[in-house]
């Protein structure tokens, strides 16, 4: 309830273009059946929900995953369609989004690295730089939480943060985005056939690009087609996979088979405290969370270095490395970082195998899909 009251109110703020139509009888509560972002479960009225202006006809999208993926969490509206995945397509890869327009949502979440960066940090407006490394996007649709510190927890907030970040793409407010929109060649044609409304509003700005994250789904590494049987593992990537997925490395706790994310916040041990960042805590204030970040998914790791929050290690032999010490001891470190002060004690051999299990996640029909590539 609690979800959906401050969706409300996400929506009440950002919802602008029903106030704006000329037509009083657009604006409705989100209880309205005809408006686009109609939600049965919402009891509490927004009065600001956003009624098509014009006539379109949608494709809808159904997302294809394996069995051993959760239910995506798709909100009710805004279901995906073709038209809305290219129109979010086409804003996550236009510089427009920026103040100055130089810098998109993929400048720093590029598909080369599956959504992440190959840097430290990536580079904003005026060449700034952040604290934190660039996540990767990979599965976010079964995903229920956004940013290094799940600060965000719907994919529609979490687009928000990065256009009005001044190290991101430093925009004031929504007008001049919107303006900027409105007034392309593009956008209005684009809008219409996604949400059938040519007044563009920043709810189906993040609506869409939303809808394009979702259709970013990665199922067909190796590993994907030897849990099918398609091919077979050498022995090196066997011995990888028991040491992930038994005590021996004990990786799969926090990176579990499917997603390779429990989605959850842990202290891996990076640091002693105090934390330089404090990641989770900054959300919560629990001092039981300080230091504790997202468990990022692993799949196309061998494409997303630099690691960690921080982007600290250079290699995935750095990240073996943190893992065999057995990580810093701190009041908040993981209890299921069970190796503190006693290390995996892996030997070589079975390091270079644990590496090439990680290589088995690498999925290059996601990393060359023409569908998620720049449409411009
Ligand atoms: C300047 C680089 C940069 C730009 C531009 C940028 N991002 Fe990000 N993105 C980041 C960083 C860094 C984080 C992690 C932030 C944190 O943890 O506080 C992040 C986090 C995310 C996440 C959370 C991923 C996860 O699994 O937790 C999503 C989704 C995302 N960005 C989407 C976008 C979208 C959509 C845009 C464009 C509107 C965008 N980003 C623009 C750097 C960038
Ligand atoms: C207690 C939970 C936990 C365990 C156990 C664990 N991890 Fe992690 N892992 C995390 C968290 C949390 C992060 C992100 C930490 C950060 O950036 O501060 C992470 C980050 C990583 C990263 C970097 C991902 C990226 O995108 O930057 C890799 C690779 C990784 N872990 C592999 C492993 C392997 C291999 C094992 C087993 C040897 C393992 N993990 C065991 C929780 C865990």
């Amino acid at each position: 309830m609690n979800k959906l009251f401050s969706l409300c109110l996400i929506i009440t703020f950002l919802c602008t273009s029903c106030d704006r139509d000329e037509d009083p009888v657009a604006i409705r509560g989100c209880m309205d059946e005809i408006a686009i972002n109609y939600d049965p479960d919402i009891t509490v009225p927004c009065n600001h929900c956003c009624k098509y202006s014009c006539d379109t006809e949608v494709t809808p999208i159904n997302l294809i995953y394996p069995s051993n993926f959760p239910t995506p969490d798709i909100p009710i509206w805004n279901l995906l369609t073709e038209e809305g995945v290219n129109l979010g397509r086409h804003l996550f890869y236009d510089p427009i989004l920026s103040s100055d327009n130089t810098v998109s949502c993929a400048s720093c979440h590029k598909q080369e690295y599956a959504f992440g960066d190959n840097t430290q940090y990536s580079f904003g407006v005026n060449q700034a730089v952040g604290e934190r490394n660039t996540p990767i996007l990979v599965n976010s649709a079964f995903q229920s939480y956004f940013d290094w510190d799940g600060k965000t927890s719907s994919l529609e907030d979490q687009a928000v943060r990065p256009l009005f970040n001044e190290i991101e793409m430093h925009n004031n407010n929504w007008s001049e985005i919107l303006n900027r929109i409105q007034s392309s060649e593009l956008y209005p044609d684009l809008f219409c056939a996604a949400f059938g409304t040519s007044n563009i509003d920043s709810s189906h700005v993040l609506m869409a690009i939303a809808q394009f994250e979702r259709t970013l789904i990665s199922s067909n590494s190796r590993f994907d087609k030897w849990l099918n049987g398609e091919v077979q593992f050498t022995n090196e990537e066997i011995d990888g996979f028991d040491i992930y997925n038994t005590e021996r490395g004990d990786c799969f706790h926090c990176h579990p088979i499917g997603l390779f994310t429990n989605n959850i916040f842990h202290n891996n041990g990076l640091d002693p405290s105090p934390f330089l960042d404090l990641g989770r805590y900054n959300v919560t204030q629990n001092p039981l969370d300080e230091g504790a970040f997202k468990s990022p998914s692993l799949r196309n790791i061998e494409f997303s270095a630099p690691y960690m929050h921080d982007g600290r290690f250079a290699t995935l032999e750095e990240v073996i490395d943190h893992y065999d010490f057995g990580g810093h001891d701190s009041p908040t470190v993981d209890p299921l970082m069970k190796y503190i002060g006693v290390g995996l004690l892996l030997s070589p051999e079975e390091k270079e195998n644990l590496k090439a299990f990680l290589l088995t996640l690498s999925d290059q029909s996601f990393m060359n899909n023409p569908n998620f590539s720049n449409p411009f």
